[in-house]
């Protein structure tokens, strides 16, 4: 593939291939001197028109690494404000020689759009309620990491399914690696087409909690006014928010997961998010690696 778009674009050996490669950068990030020369030639722009704080710095972190120039482009500071589209911002940051664009954005599709229209390698940041890609890589990669490999294992993703770019990623690069994948959380969170992606439904928090081996909680969005959290936001931390109580009381030691940003006390308790089956930081960490070998198998795509 040219670009990254969505997870349901990439096959199994697409995902292993990036594990591979990721292997290889985390040695690299671990190191005193934490960078390699690779991308000496290339320049990334990175273009939020969107609120971010790890995806925006873990991919400037990850080109930096690999020796990239970088730009930085903010929708709320730029002339996107006076009326220029997407494609006409795009073209003007590419005609200063820019090679690759990592875009996130509020409106689901708008990273195939601009895809297919601009001259540039496109890595979609996440957007809106479509595709985060890269959240899902580093997910699973934390899941191999900690439990030796994703196939044949059985995760969770608990919370607002519909709104969730990152629960429609995660679905699609869990199934590719052969993990089997059930849904959790109040009906009026789970879209009506969830049985098409071959997912499992259940909507008791301890019945999906007994039977996963990795619980992935997601974020309540608590931005985003027009969602309703049913019945009430109180009511949904009752049911479906993971506390140490429902951890300590099931018959084995699962793996707690969260993209982040965490709602401490909404979705997910203080001890739960900061305990020892938590790897939310290692999550963040492995953003770091995932990034810097989707950005440099891109590249590898690039005429020079
Ligand atoms: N997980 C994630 O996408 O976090 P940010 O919104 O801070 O980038």
């Amino acid at each position: 593939v040219n670009h990254l778009i969505g997870i349901k674009d990439v096959t199994r050996e697409d995902i292993e291939l990036i594990f591979k490669t990721a292997d290889s950068f985390k040695d690299v990030i671990n190191r005193p001197i934490k960078k390699v020369p690779s991308l000496r030639d290339i320049t990334i722009a990175n273009l939020f028109f969107e609120n971010s704080t790890r995806t925006r710095l873990s991919f400037e972190l990850a080109e930096k690494r690999l020796s990239a120039d970088v730009v930085n482009f903010s929708a709320a500071s730029s002339s996107v404000k006076k009326g220029e589209t997407l494609v006409d911002t795009v073209n003007n940051i590419l005609s200063m020689k820019v090679d690759m664009v990592v875009m996130r954005h509020p409106n689901p599709g708008a990273a195939k759009f601009l895809s297919e229209r601009v001259n540039a390698r496109v890595v979609n940041a996440g957007d809106g309620t479509h595709e985060h890609p890269t959240q899902a890589l580093l997910d699973a990669y934390s899941i191999r990491e900690r439990l030796g490999s994703v196939e044949g294992k059985k995760i969770v993703i608990v919370g607002d399914i519909l709104h969730s770019r990152v629960a429609l990623s995660n679905i699609f690069c869990l199934q590719k690696l052969g993990a089997e994948v059930m849904v959790c959380g109040p009906t009026t969170l789970i879209p009506k087409y969830i049985h098409e992606l071959g997912v499992k439904v259940e909507h008791n928090l301890r019945k999906a909690l007994e039977w996963c081996d990795v619980a992935n909680m997601l974020r309540i969005q608590l931005e985003r006014q027009d969602i309703k959290y049913f019945p009430s936001l109180r009511e949904y931390t009752m049911l479906f928010g993971l506390n140490k109580e429902i951890l300590d009381s099931l018959d084995k030691e699962i793996i707690v997961m969260h993209p982040g940003p965490i709602n401490r006390g909404v979705e997910i308790t203080s001890d739960v998010a900061d305990s020892k089956q938590s790897i939310i930081l290692n999550q963040v960490e492995n953003g770091v690696a995932v990034r810097m070998a989707v950005i440099y198998l891109l590249a590898g795509k690039i005429e020079r």
